[in-house]
């Protein structure tokens, strides 16, 4: 793989992320990995966004690389996905795992991290290991959108990433829910069942819960933590 780029020009970055604002999120994915292929990855924890971009990627380009995060304390439902996914499209999501089991990190760092330190937890489980995957990478592809939460709501639809040090695709930061859910009916893509049963946001077991009517739909995610973001996008 070819070593990540210098910082690029930020302006030529932000006039080619406002030439896609009237434009859909197809054409921005098209150009994407038509420009960046095979130097560019698809990033999916397999919930509602990222089973669009997955069925869109598909249409554009059935090799584009895709990556999860496993970070062993997914949902069997998010597992059986990937394997539906898998059926459907004939892809081959790249497995990413944390250099601790999670059996190293008690001993590490003591039982359930994740309540004790939420942080750390990320960090070890998801922080560290996508900074692994994407030194690999020229550019990565995300289903981020405005609307999921105030942390979003400036994403660019291209944006330099200066965590990862990489130019970074939200091809559906315009996209409200009903957009999504719109895309995944109307073709048929295949998707978590927790969506149905009040799992809005999808993470790992021990820091996701249903929400209730009326609650923000990130509120199951690290619930009573004072934590909305697990350090993969802007805080
Ligand atoms: S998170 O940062 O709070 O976990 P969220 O679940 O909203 O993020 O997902 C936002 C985007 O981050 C997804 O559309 C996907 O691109 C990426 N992402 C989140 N979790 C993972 C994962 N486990 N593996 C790969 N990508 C992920």
């Amino acid at each position: 793989m070819t070593p990540a780029p210098a910082t690029p020009d930020l302006t030529a970055l932000q006039a080619l992320s406002d030439s896609f604002e009237a434009k859909a999120p197809h054409d921005l994915l098209a150009y994407a990995i038509g420009t960046h292929f095979p130097d560019i990855v698809l990033a999916s924890s397999f919930g509602a966004e990222d089973v669009a971009l997955i069925d869109m990627a598909h249409r554009i380009n059935p090799g584009t690389p895709l990556f999860y995060l496993d970070t062993d304390f997914l949902f069997a439902e998010t597992y059986a996905t990937r394997d539906r996914l898998i059926a459907k499209y004939g892809i081959a999501p790249i497995q990413v795992k944390s250099l601790l089991t999670p059996e190293r990190q008690a001993e590490t760092f003591g039982d359930k991290l994740w309540e004790r330190r939420p942080d750390e937890c990320c960090n070890q489980r998801k922080v560290e290991p996508l900074t692994r995957v994407l030194k690999g990478y020229k550019a990565w592809i995300t289903g981020i959108r405005r609307d999921q939460a105030p942390t979003r709501a400036n994403a660019g639809l291209v944006e330099w990433d200066p965590k990862f040090q990489l130019v970074k695709f939200n091809p559906l930061a315009r996209w409200t829910v009903e957009d999504v859910w719109a895309y995944i009916k109307l073709h048929d893509v295949p998707y978590n069942p927790l969506h149905d049963r009040n799992y809005p946001s999808i993470g790992c077991t021990y820091c996701t819960r249903p929400v209730m009517p009326g609650e923000d739909p990130r509120a199951g995610r690290w619930a009573g933590q004072a934590k909305t973001e697990c350090g993969l996008h802007p805080k």
